[in-house]
C-alpha cells in the first residue's frame, strides 16, 4: 500500500508517519513518498521519520521527491496537506485584512477568501494529475480551506477526495468526556460546513445526553468551547458550535485581539519554524509542536477570558487518527463513521447535491457516505448558504479569472460588512501575492 503526501515537507508529517508506525496489522501503508516543492523542508522532515523509525521493525519506507507526477504514480492514497505561498502567505493573508479592519484568518473571512483564490488553482492542477496518473487513488484533502478545496477536487475526482478536519472530532472528544461516556460509541449529531458546524446531540446507547450537558453551567465553563461561547449563548443556540464559529458570534472582540496582537498567527509561526528547519530533529519538533498547539487561538482565548489550553486538548491526534481511520475504513473494508467533508447530496436540504458539507459519514470499501441528520436551524442554515455561496465565488473567480468574481467572493461573505471594503482586500491582495495580480 502506497501513500503519497503532498505536503510532505510539512510540519505536521511526522504526526500521520507516527500513527503509520503504530499501524501493525495486514494491509497498512508500507510504503510513503513525500512530496513537497522546497527540497530543504523535505529533507528536514524525511530526517526527523527516520528518527522516528528507528527503533521500529517494518517500517513503512520512506522516498521524497520534488516531481509532482512521479510522486503519484503507483499511489493507492494520496494525503494533499500542502499551504500554497507557504507562511508568509498565511502572514498576508491575515495582515491584509486585519488593516482593513476585518477579520484576518488562515480560513474565515476575507484571509480565507484570500488563501482560496491562491489555493484553488494549485488543488484543481493536483487533482487533474491524479485523474491522470492515478485514477485509482482515493485522495484526502486537509489543504485549507479544506471545504472549498475539496468542493473544487471534487469537481475533477468526483467521490473520490474527502476532505478532514481535526475540530469536529476535538469537539466531539471533548464533550464526550463530560458526559463521562466513550467517543468511539456516541453518535455525534455534527452538520455544517468545514470550521462552520453545530454539535446538536450526542446520543449515547440510544439517548440524547447533550440537553444534560447544557443544563449543567459548572461542566459547561469547564470546556474549550464553553469557555470561548459562555454557557448562555450555548443554551440559547441548544447546540455547541465548532471553536471556529467564535469568530463569527464573536467578531468585534476577536478582530480587536487580532489586531491588538503583536503579530499574526502566520507571522509567529513563521518565525517559529524558520527555527525549527533551520535544526530539524525530532526533538525539536517535539518541542516546537507542544508551544504551536499551546498557543493555538490564543487571541479568540484572550478575548473571551477563557484562560490556557486544558491539558488534555494539548495532545494532539484529530488529523491523523482521522486519516488513519479512513484509510484503514477504505482499504480493508474496516466499516467506521467519521465526520468528513462530502459531496452533500441530499444530507442538507438547504445546499445543493454537489456543495461539500461536513458531517457524519458511513465510511467502507467504496468510500464515504454521508448520513442522514436533522435538518440545520434557520441561523445556522443562513450562515452555511451564505458562506457557501461566497466559496461559490472563489471557485468561479479560479475559473474565470474574473475580477468582479473575486469582487463578489469578498463582498458576499458575512465577515465582510461593505463591497468597498471587498474592493479594497482584492487590490491590496493582489499586491501582496503575484499570483492574484490578474485580479487586480
Ligand atoms: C486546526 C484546524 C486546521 C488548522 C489548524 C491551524 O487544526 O482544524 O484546519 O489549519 O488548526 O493551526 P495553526 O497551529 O496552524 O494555527
Ligand atoms: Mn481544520
Amino acid at each position: 500500500m502506497k501513500l503519497t503526501i503532498l505536503g510532505g515537507g510539512g510540519f505536521r508529517v511526522p504526526l500521520v508517519y507516527r500513527a503509520l508506525l503504530g499501524d501493525r496489522a495486514e494491509g497498512r501503508v508500507t510504503r510513503v513518498t513525500l512530496h513537497d516543492v522546497d527540497a530543504e523542508r523535505l529533507a528536514a522532515i524525511g530526517g526527523v521519520l527516520a528518527e522516528q523509525a528507528r527503533d521500529v521493525s517494518d517500517a513503512p519506507a520512506v522516498t521524497a521527491t520534488t516531481d509532482l507526477d512521479e510522486a503519484l504514480r503507483g499511489a493507492d492514497f494520496v494525503f494533499s496537506a500542502i499551504r500554497v505561498g507557504g507562511l508568509a502567505g498565511r502572514a498576508a493573508d491575515e495582515r491584509v485584512a486585519l488593516a482593513e479592519g476585518v477579520l484576518g484568518q488562515e480560513t474565515v473571512g476575507a484571509g480565507g477568501i484570500a488563501y482560496g483564490l491562491r489555493t484553488v488553482p494549485v488543488a484543481l492542477d493536483v487533482a487533474r494529475r491524479v485523474a491522470r496518473i492515478a485514477p485509482d487513488a482515493w485522495v484526502i484533502n486537509f489543504t485549507n480551506p479544506a471545504g472549498l478545496v475539496t468542493e473544487a477536487m471534487s469537481r475533477v475526482l468526483g467521490d473520490r477526495v474527502i476532505g478532514i478536519c481535526d475540530s469536529p472530532v476535538g469537539l466531539g472528544r471533548r464533550v464526550a468526556r463530560l458526559l463521562g461516556a466513550d467517543p468511539d460509541e456516541a453518535w455525534f449529531d455534527y452538520a455544517g460546513l468545514n470550521h462552520l458546524g453545530w454539535l446538536r446531540g450526542v446520543r449515547v446507547a440510544g439517548r440524547d445526553e447533550l440537553p444534560r450537558l447544557l443544563a449543567d453551567t459548572e461542566a459547561l465553563g469547564s470546556f474549550e468551547e464553553g469557555k470561548l461561547f459562555g454557557a448562555d449563548w450555548l443554551r440559547s443556540l441548544g447546540a455547541i458550535p465548532n471553536e471556529y464559529l467564535h469568530y463569527y458570534y464573536f467578531n468585534r472582540e476577536a478582530v480587536r485581539a487580532y489586531r491588538e496582537a503583536a503579530r499574526t498567527r502566520g507571522a509567529y509561526l513563521r518565525e517559529q519554524q524558520a527555527a525549527f528547519y533551520g535544526s530539524p530533529s525530532l526533538d525539536s519538533w517535539h518541542a516546537t509542536l507542544a508551544e504551536r498547539e499551546a498557543t493555538y487561538m490564543a487571541a479568540n482565548r484572550e478575548a473571551a477570558g477563557a484562560g490556557a489550553r486544558a491539558e488534555e486538548d494539548l495532545e494532539p491526534g484529530g488529523y491523523e487518527r482521522v486519516a488513519l481511520a479512513l484509510m484503514r475504513a477504505i482499504a480493508r473494508d474496516e466499516r467506521t463513521t467519521l465526520i468528513l467533508n462530502v459531496r452533500n447530496r441530499a444530507t442538507l436540504p438547504v445546499l445543493d447535491a454537489d456543495a461539500v458539507v461536513e458531517v457524519p459519514c458511513f465510511v467502507d470499501a467504496n468510500g464515504a457516505h454521508p448520513v442522514s441528520v436533522a435538518p440545520l436551524p434557520l441561523h445556522a442554515a443562513g450562515l452555511v448558504t451564505a458562506v457557501k455561496a461566497a466559496e461559490r465565488e472563489v471557485l468561479a473567480a479560479a475559473e474565470s479569472g474574473s475580477r468582479e468574481t473575486a469582487v463578489k467572493a469578498f463582498a458576499l461573505h458575512p465577515l465582510v460588512d461593505s463591497v468597498s471594503v471587498a474592493r479594497r482586500l482584492l487590490a491590496a491582495y493582489a499586491r501582496e501575492h503575484p499570483e492574484l495580480g490578474h485580479l487586480a
